[in-house]
Formats: structure tokens, sequence, C-alpha cells
């Protein structure tokens, strides 16, 4: 078990800025995500953590001691990959044993580790298939037992289920959990399968464009989003544009003075207005809010029925295009596009950030 601490760290590919002052702080112990879209850094943060980059500046520290200029073979790091990384000409147990004998652990340690971390991984009876007899989650296990055999202080994944199919995903987000709870082994995971993020981590750092836009627990990224980009990446949200003049503010589809939510903020300031599919309710016809409420005129797009519940499509007359997921309400299911509808949802829901890919929470 170790904690990480990495500070100030950046590193440019050329005039590339991949990663930009990254401060970051892992309890020792816990499992941590970086989560974020194609192209915003988390393969070259992981990978300079494992000192296969060289950052331009900056530290990273494991258990208080200073690991950025160590070559990576001594940094006491296991890295698990996308593509399995393993050896095709060799077994599963030689796969495994590879790095203790590179160590030159005696060998009985050797059978007796292999064998420890091949029952964690359930790979026990697997032990003398070579990897083409194996299926992708078993490979992916062979992956990890590779990593955690020599019990490394810090495990990295590099999106370790992305080549899997989505119901071996989901049962292997578990197992992992599973190993990495049994072995208190500090663990940073990178996706960019936000579900995958939500349900796996103690904490989820959310990255973009090199930046780190928050790193919060699941619940905390999904509830109290710090900024737009993090509200729209994480859960489906809706934007819709607010209307200023002076202290008083309403949405601009009509249907809401939301001049007392933003009553501190400096006239001026471009907002929007941010809320959940889920949190909206959605009624035929055009009807008016009571006062904990807001009600937001719509020309129905399309609403589809799956079930469980049903998505209804909008456009409001300010052009935003709004969605919400609700109860099945045959009413509204049997409307006609173009039919009149009120979107709802409760003032406490309305979450505000300033306009701006990026734009910061402001209510
Ligand atoms: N070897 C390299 N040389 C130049 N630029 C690079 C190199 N590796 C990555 N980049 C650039 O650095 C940025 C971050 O890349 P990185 O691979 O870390 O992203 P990522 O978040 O892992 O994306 P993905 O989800 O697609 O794997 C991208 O703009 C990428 O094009
Ligand atoms: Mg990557």
């Amino acid at each position: 078990m170790a904690s990480v601490e990495i500070s100030a760290l950046r590193k440019l590919y050329g005039d590339v800025v991949a990663l930009s002052d990254i401060n970051i702080s892992i309890p020792s112990g816990s499992f941590y995500t970086l989560l974020g879209p194609s192209g915003c850094g988390k393969t070259t943060l992981l990978r300079t953590i494992a000192g296969f980059h060289r950052q331009n500046s900056g530290t990273i520290g494991v258990e208080g001691a200073p690991i950025e200029d160590l070559p990576a073979y001594r940094r006491d790091v296991g890295m698990v990959f996308q593509d399995y990384a393993i050896f095709p000409h060799l077994s599963v147990r030689d796969n495994v044993s590879f790095g203790l004998k590179q160590r030159k652990v005696p060998a009985g340690e050797i059978a007796r580790r292999v064998g420890e971390v091949l029952e964690v991984v359930q790979l026990g009876a697997f032990a003398d298939r070579m990897p083409h007899e194996l299926s992708g989650g078993q490979q992916q296990r062979v992956g990890l037992a590779r990593a955690i055999v020599i019990e490394p202080k810090v495990l990295l994944m590099d999106e370790p289920l992305s080549n899997l199919d989505a119901k071996l995903r989901v049962d292997l987000r578990a197992e992992l959990r599973r190993i990495q709870r049994e072995l208190g082994i500090t663990t940073i995971y990178v996706t960019h399968d936000q579900e995958e993020a939500l349900a796996m981590s103690d904490i989820v750092c959310v990255m973009y464009k090199g930046v780190i836009q928050q790193a919060s627990t699941p619940l905390e990224i999904y509830m109290e989003p710090t900024n737009r980009f993090v509200a729209a990446f994480v859960g489906a949200n809706n934007f819709l544009a607010v209307s200023r003049d002076g202290t008083a503010a309403s949405l601009a589809a009509g249907g809401a003075d939301v001049s007392q939510a933003l009553a501190s903020l400096a006239a001026g300031i471009e907002v929007v207005c941010a809320i959940r599919p889920e949190t909206l309710h959605v009624s035929t016809g055009h009807t008016a809010a009571e006062p904990q409420d807001i009600a937001v005129p719509a020309r129905l797009r399309e609403v589809s029925f799956i079930g469980r519940e049903m998505e209804v499509f909008g456009t409001t007359k300010a052009g935003d295009e709004v969605k919400a997921v609700a109860r099945p309400d045959p009413q509204v299911v049997a409307l006609a596009p173009g039919s009149a509808i009120t979107f709802r949802a409760a003032r406490k829901d309305l979450l505000f950030f300033e306009s701006g890919e990026t734009g910061g929470r402001v209510a």
C-alpha cells in the first residue's frame, strides 16, 4: 500500500501540451480513476507515472519518496495494458512467472506466488494453457496476474476492459474491484467509459485537454459538477439558455424566472442552466409552474417508449434541445411530433454554469 502525490506535472510532445500542471493526491489503498475523452492525456499521465515517458517538469512521489527520476524498472509499479500485452509463446504460468524470474526470485517462491495469484484471478485451472487457448477476458486476467504478482506498490491500468464485449466488461469490472480490495493495492485506472468510472472508483478524476477538471467521489462528480464540461461529460445533461438583464434572469425558453438563484452573480456574466434528463417531468399541453418548480413549454420532437421508461425529446422556443427520461405516461407516449408539451423540474435540481466549454459553476 502506498500513497501517490503528483505535483505541477507537465508533459509536452513538441509543442503539444499533453499534461498541463497536474496536481493529484491519491490515498493509500484507493481506487483512483482518470476519466476523460480521447486525447485528454490519460495514457500520457499513466505512462509518465510508470516511467515510460519523461515529464518536462514536476514531481511524482510514492509513499513520500520522489520517483520521477528513477528508471521504469525501479519504480515498483505494475502496469496492465489495453491490449493484454502477454507473451503468446509462453503458458499462463510462465507469463505470470516472468517478472519474478527477472527479479531472480527463488524457484520455490515463484511457484508459490504464481499459484496464489492465479487463484486470486480465478485462473488456477488454466496455468498450463497457452494464451491463444484463452478468451479475451481470461487473457486480460493473465495480464492482471502478471502485474500484481510482483507485488507493486502501485497498480496502473490503461483501459484494461475496452477490448472485451459489454457483458464481460461488466463482469470483469466487479472482479477487478474485488481483487483490488482484497490486495488493498493503490490503483490508478484509466477509462473513457463514465459508467465504468462511476461504478468502480473511490475517486474519479475528470480530465480534459491535459487539465484536471475535477477530482471527487463518483456521487459528487455526478451531483455537484464543478464546471460545465464535467456536467456534460458525466451523465447526460440538458443545457438551457438563460437571458439576463441587470438583476433579472429567466430561462430564454420561458417558464421560469431564475433571478433569485443568480442574485449574487455579477451582471454581464453569461450563464447556462443545466438539468439532468431524469429530474424532468413531462406533461401534455402548456401548463404553469408551482413556486418550487419551473415549467418550460416546448414542442415534442420524438417520444420513445423503451419499457421501464420513456425518452422524450423536445425543442423549446429558444431552440434548446431538451431530453427527459421519465416513467412512461400513456398520454405523452401517444402524442404526435409537434404537440405542445411542458418540461417541469424542481428548482433545487437546477445547476448554473458560466457559458463556455469549461465554464465554472455559479449556482
Ligand atoms: N508520442 C506522441 N507524440 C506526439 N503527440 C502525442 C504522443 N502521444 C500522445 N500524443 C498527443 O498527446 C495528447 C494526449 O494523448 P494520450 O494518448 O495521453 O490521450 P488519452 O487520453 O490516453 O486518449 P485515448 O482515450 O484516445 O487513449 C493527444 O493530443 C495526443 O495526440
Ligand atoms: Mg489512452
